[in-house]
């Protein structure tokens, strides 16, 4: 299997359009970087781990930044903060529950579905 095709479980998006990174989506992507690497959870080129972490560009979430995406769950966070990096990680990519204060879309959404 090629190195690019390692299984993982999820891929987290970290907005670095203009307004997110206005406040601070760099810190947040570093954070998450940091984190998931310190516990050997980063998947990165050839280093096996079950989630992906990279920047994307603006999702429309422009008033609502720093703007993280974790697919395939579809699940949008708003305002994410460093500090709320560790209970994203713990509670939904761990726990498989999303951090329902920080929740401001679903896709597909709740409506739709
Ligand atoms: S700049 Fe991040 S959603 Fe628009």
């Amino acid at each position: 299997m090629s190195e690019n095709l390692i299984p993982f479980k999820k891929h987290i998006f970290v907005c670095n359009g203009e307004a997110c990174s206005r406040h601070g989506s760099a810190e947040v992507k570093a954070k998450f970087m940091e984190e998931l690497k310190t516990r050997g959870l980063l998947r990165k080129r050839a280093i096996k781990g079950d989630f992906m972490c990279t920047d994307c560009s603006s999702v429309g979430f422009c008033d609502l930044g720093p703007a993280v995406l974790v697919y395939p769950d579809g699940v949008w966070y708003a305002h994410v903060k460093p500090e709320d990096v560790s209970e994203i990680i713990d509670s939904h990519l761990l726990g498989g529950k999303p951090v329902e204060r920080l929740v401001k879309n679903r896709v597909p959404s709740e409506e739709g579905a």
